[in-house]
């Protein structure tokens, strides 16, 4: 599929189908301008504009550029392989959630900075009864403090985020929702993100946020993305998790226009 032909209705319905069957799509060999990659996912449903400055691309504010080309380094991705990943989902802790995710690969390093996503249907699916059941019980506290807390543990300074230090909304999910396309369970969370479960002391949520990411994201339920320039990838934020991976962001250029679209339901466990 082109995206720089705009969908027709049936070509949409095709798309949301199989995002939400596969939960990641992956269109190869796409040769597209900001504004292609605007009609195409406007197609699909409203989209954000991009808040941060750093990010935000003249005269298209619906872009997220992330990379380390242009304005300042944008990144998702841990300084090395040594330290965390950042698992998350994106726009988990605004008031709207982002539902889907379109990144298109304008640069990319010749090693690393691969994206790794992971299904969430799995990670539900694969708890105990026992867990399966509690686990619907429970609120997450979201956060962009989180996010912060993650970037000031590196060094890869005047990366993603706002201010440190500034005051962040907390937005409460429920751990365990319904697809609204399927009706199927997944786990909606971030390993940096989710700051807290409502009612928990702090060390026994994060104690808990880890573990549960060692037991979602392992990975016998990951695919990889190995980027290759002119691939565009759009994912189902409502039923993978996403990370990226260290690349040599001194040396090596890595650039990537985002598109978001804004969740367009509240979701609940039905
Ligand atoms: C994103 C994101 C990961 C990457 O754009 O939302 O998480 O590998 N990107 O750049
Ligand atoms: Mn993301």
């Amino acid at each position: 599929m082109k995206l720089a032909v705009v969908p027709g209705k049936a070509e949409i319905d095709q798309i949301e189908a199989a995002l939400e069957r596969y939960g990641v799509l992956i269109f190869p060999n796409q040769n597209i301008q900001p504004q292609q990659q605007i009609a195409f996912s406007a197609a699909l449903g409203p989209l954000e504009e991009t808040e941060l400055e750093k990010a935000r691309l003249e005269g298209h504010e619906e872009i997220f550029v992330v990379g380390n080309v242009g304005k300042g380094l944008v990144s998702f991705s841990p300084e090395d392989n040594e330290q965390e990943l950042e698992w998350h989902t994106d726009h988990i802790h605004h008031k709207v959630a982002a539902r889907a995710s379109l990144l298109y690969a304008k640069e990319v390093p010749a090693q690393g900075g691969d994206t790794l996503f992971s299904c969430m249907y799995h990670a539900y699916d694969s708890l105990t009864a026992e867990q399966r059941q509690s686990y619907c019980e429970i609120q997450t506290i979201n956060s962009a403090s989180g996010l912060e807390h993650f970037l000031s543990k590196q060094n890869l300074s005047g990366t993603t985020g706002s201010q440190v230090g500034r005051k962040h909304d907390e937005v409460i999910r429920p751990l365990v929702r319904a697809h609204p396309l399927s009706g199927r369970k997944a786990l909606y969370f971030g390993n940096q993100i989710t700051i807290g479960i409502v009612g928990w002391e702090v060390d026994r949520s994060r104690c808990f946020i880890s573990d549960l990411t060692r037991h979602a994201c392992q990975p016998a339920f990951q695919y990889r993305h190995r980027w290759r320039v002119g691939d565009a990838v759009l994912w189902d934020n409502r039923r993978v998790l996403h990370a990226g991976t260290a690349y040599d962001v001194k040396n090596a250029r890595r650039l990537m226009h985002r598109t978001t679209l804004r969740e367009t339901e509240p979701i609940n466990l039905i």
